[in-house]
């Protein structure tokens, strides 16, 4: 990998074993954009693969003497606003004379070895300078006197490049910053599809594919959160592209608040991508001397389909994303008690629970919601993060001794953005909740949200979380946030730096986890915000691991989990087991099934194991000791995905070693149909000179070899109910699921 620069065609070449990307300095001095696809042979130049030229109702650019350079016919690298080009911009600078028009200029360049960090946000990072080489371009814009640097990384081992923008104010002009994306790409051609995974509470990242042709096509998020209805993650591939074959263009961005992800095929046969944080709501005060840093976006390349693009990310988010003392950990098999007993406990049933998730071999007890102030309900409590001893006499820290002596960990519910009125911080501090002076705040799930964004609000809740920590023997932290910001205005701010606020008060959420990693390097996090409403990669920073949605019914869950499988790793995945009829949607499927599925993630139960008959918690103990076992390879091995649920009667997905000695298959047939057809199953990633066993349960192990499993197919028919003399009902019926496991020598 590396970073060539051609000085005298002023070009740059990111590069490395599979991929291209490559940068020219354009004749007004802006940054153009050449190609970003499969690996070229580096050359001189490749100025030929720019579109220069005139033509009928364009406007040529100021000043350089020539009628070919048109802003609205080049491919740029991040595009202003208000000169010849009328796309959509990257970024939008509000002037004292009123003008939003900027030129930023190429100065300098600077290639460094690794990846440099962003201050105050999460992003990708290098464990080893060789891991990744990063080009700062330096450019400048003299009416305002503002420098923005470029941000590019390329990455050796992923099919990678991550990028952000930063700005600086060196001028005397008070400047608006009305919009500033992350990332801006112009793609050749406007024959392409758009992904997005969108969906709702207890549905979120359901695939969903369009056109982009002519015109915008977007996706974005206002809830101040990434939210559960669009994820900040898109793919822009070319038709036809299947999972194994054609290219996607994979664009992520790494935060966690409002962002805006949209696509512009233009009239001249180009499409321009961009993500960043949603302009809509944001206005940041470039004050003389003042900095801005946007977020980072990752964007991946595969010419091997979505499978490819999936494994790239998946490989970078886990292990160069997702940091500290968990992320190369095998995680803690859990119990929650939220499905179990809601906020309805004492210590002695607590206990009861744990003792008996301990004998199954559970590794970590979960306390969710329901343990400080007066919480018996979702009207009170939020903000009051002492112990309700009415409810736990020993306190937590007596609860978490007695857990950690049966031999488990003990792990803590916290909710730290919220508030409700009817709280001792409320009474003590109304006003450090967001909301718009003179009108009621809305309410959701009877909550108000605190404003994170005042250091005073972040460092008094740290303080309570703190001490509640420290004196007790605590692992696990699930960090919850349930509900979206509405009428986002803070009592600390200036009327002209309410633009702020949104971004802010995200950087808070973000120093909060920052300083309570700092002081309890060791504690797993695991973010949630009513499920998944909070799914993103700027979570995976700071929490290894996400409840992936308050939905656990485990037909639903295969294509929730299918879904997010597009950009995030299985081991981000937090997935359990829960009772039947499903809470959520009252639906009854079988315990392997809800097992089989659950354990493709960050493996745990919801559900009281107290009340469980004999039978099935001698099952659940075979299930923790399978988990135990696989987890590793399920947490580290190269993803597939093989039947689309969304698409078929079928979901199915697979797990390979490294090696390729080893793959785990889950398979499973959503309603049963009786007689049905023989199905074969390609498996996907084994190697083919091998020979591997397969066990499945209730089957003979038989011995296939990896190119029959891959090309002919895995046979995974099942007999079903109406078929001459075969399976029982209590077998083979809707909602059947199975795992296979191969191993070779
Ligand atoms: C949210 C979470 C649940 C649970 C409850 C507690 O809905 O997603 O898992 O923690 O809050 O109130």
């Amino acid at each position: 990998m590396s970073v060539v620069f051609h000085e005298k065609s002023g070009e740059f070449h990111l590069f490395n074993d599979e991929i291209s990307y490559i940068i020219s300095i354009l004749p007004n001095g802006q940054l153009g954009q050449l190609y970003y696809g499969k690996r070229l042979r580096d050359r001189e130049s490749f100025e030929h693969l720019q579109e220069y030229g005139m033509r009928s109702m364009v406007a040529w650019v100021g000043g350089l003497g020539r009628r070919d350079v048109s802003l609205e016919l080049l491919k740029q690298e991040y595009p202003s606003f208000g000169s010849s080009d009328f796309r959509n911009p990257a970024f939008e600078i509000l002037q004292e004379n009123g003008s939003h028009v900027s030129n930023f200029r190429y100065v300098s360049h600077e290639i460094i070895s690794g990846k440099p960090g962003l201050s105050g946000l999460p992003a990708t990072y290098t464990e080893a300078p060789e891991e990744a080489d990063t080009i700062v371009f330096t450019l400048f814009d003299e009416v305002t006197q503002v420098e923005l640097k470029l941000n590019y990384t390329v990455f050796r081992d992923y099919n990678a490049i991550a990028r952000s923008a930063h700005f600086e104010n060196k001028g005397s002009q008070t400047l608006k910053l009305n919009s500033a994306m992350s990332f801006s790409l112009d793609l050749p051609g406007t024959e392409y599809e758009w992904m997005q995974f969108s969906g709702a509470w207890a549905r979120e990242r359901e695939p969903f594919v369009k056109k982009i042709g002519s015109g915008v096509t977007s996706v974005e998020s206002m809830r101040g959160c990434s939210s559960p209805n669009q994820n900040p993650f898109v793919v822009i591939r070319k038709p036809g592209t299947t999972e194994d074959c054609g290219e996607a263009y994979g664009v992520s961005l790494v935060y966690s608040g409002n962002f805006l992800a949209q696509a512009e095929g233009d009239t001249y046969g180009q499409t321009r991508v961009m993500i960043g944080i949603n302009p809509r709501g944001f206005c940041w005060n470039l004050t003389p001397g003042e900095v801005f840093q946007t977020p980072e976006a990752v964007v991946v390349y595969s010419a091997q389909g979505l499978n490819g693009m999936s494994q790239n990310f998946h490989e970078l988010y886990r292990t160069r994303l997702a940091r500290g003392y968990w992320r190369d950990r095998e995680r803690p098999v859990l119990l929650n008690n939220w499905e179990a007993t809601y906020m309805d406990f004492d210590e002695e049933k607590i206990l009861n629970i744990a003792r008996k998730a301990c004998e199954a071999g559970i590794e970590l007890f979960v306390l969710d919601d329901g343990w400080f102030g007066k919480r018996n309900d979702d009207f009170r409590g939020l903000g009051d993060w002492f112990v309700n001893t009415d409810k736990l006499e020993n306190g937590i820290s007596g609860l978490s001794r007695k857990i950690t002596e049966m031999g488990m960990r003990f792990g803590l519910w916290f909710e730290p953005e919220m508030v409700n009125e009817d709280s001792d911080l409320f009474r003590a501090h109304p006003d450090w909740i967001l909301a718009t002076p003179g009108r009621e705040p809305s309410l959701g799930r009877n909550q108000c949200v605190l404003d994170f964004s005042r250091k005073v609000v972040v460092d008094a809740i740290y303080e309570m979380m703190e001490k509640v920590i420290a004196d007790s023997d605590i692992t696990y932290i699930k960090w919850d946030m349930n509900r979206s910001i509405t009428e986002c205005y803070s009592a600390a701010y200036a009327a002209n730096q309410q633009g702020e606020i949104y971004h802010r008060y995200i950087l808070g959420v973000y120093d909060l986890y920052e300083r309570l990693i700092t002081r309890f390097p060791e504690i797993l996090f695991e973010s949630c915000a009513s499920g998944g409403a909070r799914f993103d990669p700027g979570m995976l920073y700071y929490a290894p691991q996400a409840w992936c949605s308050d939905d656990t019914d485990a037909v639903e869950r295969i294509g929730i989990q299918y879904g997010t499988s597009y950009c995030y790793p299985v081991s981000s995945v937090g997935a359990h087991v829960s009772v039947v009829p499903n809470h959520q949607i009252l639906r009854e499927t079988p315990l392997e099934t809800r097992f089989n599925v659950a354990m493709f993630g960050a493996f745990g139960y919801e559900l009281d194991i107290t009340r469980m008959p004999e039978e099935e918690f001698e099952e659940v103990k075979k299930q923790v000791a399978f988990v135990k076992q696989y987890r590793k390879l399920i947490h580290t091995g190269t993803y597939y995905r093989l039947a689309d649920p969304f698409a078929t009667n079928e979901g199915a997905w697979m797990l390979v070693s490294q090696d390729q000695k080893e793959a785990i298959v889950m398979y499973s047939r959503i309603l049963i149909h009786p007689n049905s057809p023989v199905k074969r199953l390609k498996l996907k990633g084994l190697n083919p000179d091998l020979e591997y066993r397969i066990e499945a349960p209730r089957k003979k192990e038989v011995s296939r070899c990896g190119d029959e499993l891959m090309y002919a197919g895995l046979i995974t028919t099942e007999p079903a109910i109406g078929d001459i003399g075969e399976a029982g009902a209590d077998v083979y019926t809707d909602f059947y699921s199975k795992v296979y496991v191969l191993k070779a020598n």
